[in-house]
């Protein structure tokens, strides 16, 4: 039955770690909305989310979740080497999906999901929050609007700082994060880096053409590797020159503010006319107004925006509930999630190989061993 047909969505969540804190948000609080079941291998921990939201049944075991009759669509909050195997296994058993990102590590393993989805009236998303964080929604209706003229420019700086503070972070979450197995790449340039790129995407009128990365491998503990500090520039497809960059500052002595993870992200979007900034996203690192506008010599600051992380999570969830009421395309399906994806990829390639890597170099490789 599709999400048309229905006047409720109900959802099952799989993976009730960390981020569960925040995705459950847009569900809890949406009228038309309920977290019907919670899975994870961990019972204690499925257990406990059960009692948290509300959730009439407790699996330890996915299959089970994905045979739940009463269920329509799937929230995956699983560490990333599982994602390709449980979101085609959902589509399978009839489920929507919203899949976090990073989609999956490869894009074999994306494209197996793809090929789920094509023989399916379902619908698809890949989670990236920063879409949905109401400072970059007003940057972009200010860019959409002209208010920059012609984007020329964006620059994004990733500051994180000293391990420990901010959010406690499992053992066991943060082995699957640092291991380029299960996490598919870098903690900081794929996992997190997923929604950088898809930012070097979301302000700019054209595709990203090709890409160069300088990324450094700091060594934090015996077996423990970070991919930080980083520095990524690429060029967007087109006539008009248009460039992009991320720099990534591991600054491990720095008290971050945060209520979440103990890093912080900027962007600076030039256009032809104007400039805009985006001054804080996860964290709460600078006081300065959320967005600024810079155009015919005046400067304009927007105050009055939600600027907690965590509103983000409650609007994309409410977005992708919506999306199946109504019987709307997904934000960030599946044609958009491969681009950002490609994007990522490109980038890891660039830095392994040192050279710079045309995006349409990326293929699907032969699919891997998806169970
Ligand atoms: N949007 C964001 O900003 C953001 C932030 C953090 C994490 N994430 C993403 O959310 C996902 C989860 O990350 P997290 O930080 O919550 O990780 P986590 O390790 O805290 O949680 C993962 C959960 O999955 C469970 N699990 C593992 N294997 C399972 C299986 N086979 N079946 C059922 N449950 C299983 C674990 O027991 C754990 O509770 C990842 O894709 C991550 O990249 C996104």
């Amino acid at each position: 039955m599709t999400g048309e047909q229905r006047d409720r969505i109900r959802v099952g969540f799989l993976g009730c770690g960390r981020i569960a804190d925040l995705s459950c948000l847009g569900y809890l609080d949406h009228p038309r909305a309920e977290i019907h079941a919670v899975c994870d291998v961990d019972e204690a921990r499925a257990k406990h989310r059960a009692e948290q939201w509300g959730a009439a049944r407790v699996y330890s075991d996915p299959d089970e979740l994905f045979a739940d009759p009463e269920i329509d669509a799937v929230e995956i909050l699983t560490p990333h080497h599982l994602h390709a195997a449980h979101a085609k296994a959902a589509l399978e058993a009839g489920k929507h999906v919203s899949l976090q990102k990073p989609p999956t590590r490869t894009l074999a393993e994306f494209d197996e999901i793809t090929r789920a989805l094509e023989k399916t009236n379902l619908t698809l998303r890949v989670f990236e929050n920063f879409m949905f964080y109401p400072p970059h929604v007003k940057a972009r209706q200010l860019v959409d609007g002209g208010a920059i003229g012609e984007p020329l420019s964006i620059r994004l700086k990733t500051a994180a700082g000293r391990f420990g503070d901010g959010w406690e972070i499992a053992p066991q979450t943060q082995a699957w994060r640092m291991d380029t197995e299960t996490c598919g790449g870098g903690a900081t340039t794929f996992d997190h880096g997923y929604h950088c790129f898809n930012m070097g995407r979301f302000f700019m009128p054209e595709e990203v053409e090709r890409v160069h990365a300088f990324i450094h491998w700091t060594e934090l503990a015996p077996n423990q590797r970070i991919d930080g500090p980083a520095i990524i520039t690429w060029k967007y497809a087109g006539d008009v020159p248009r460039f992009g960059s991320w720099e990534v500052i591991a600054s491990l002595g720095m008290r971050v503010r945060s209520d979440y993870y103990a890093s912080d992200d900027r962007i600076e979007i030039h256009g032809s006319e104007g400039i805009l900034w985006v001054n804080r996203c996860t964290g709460k690192l600078l006081d300065e107004p959320a967005v600024v506008l810079y155009r015919d010599g005046e400067t304009r600051a927007f105050h009055d925006l939600e600027c907690d992380w965590a509103a983000s999570f409650r609007i994309g969830g409410k977005s992708f509930v919506d999306d199946l009421l109504e019987g709307r395309p997904p934000v960030h399906g599946s044609d958009e999630a491969r681009r950002t994806l490609v994007f990522a990829l490109a980038a890891a390639r660039s830095a392994e190989q040192g050279r710079e890597v045309a995006l349409a170099e990326i293929r699907s490789e032969a699919p891997g061993p998806i169970a």
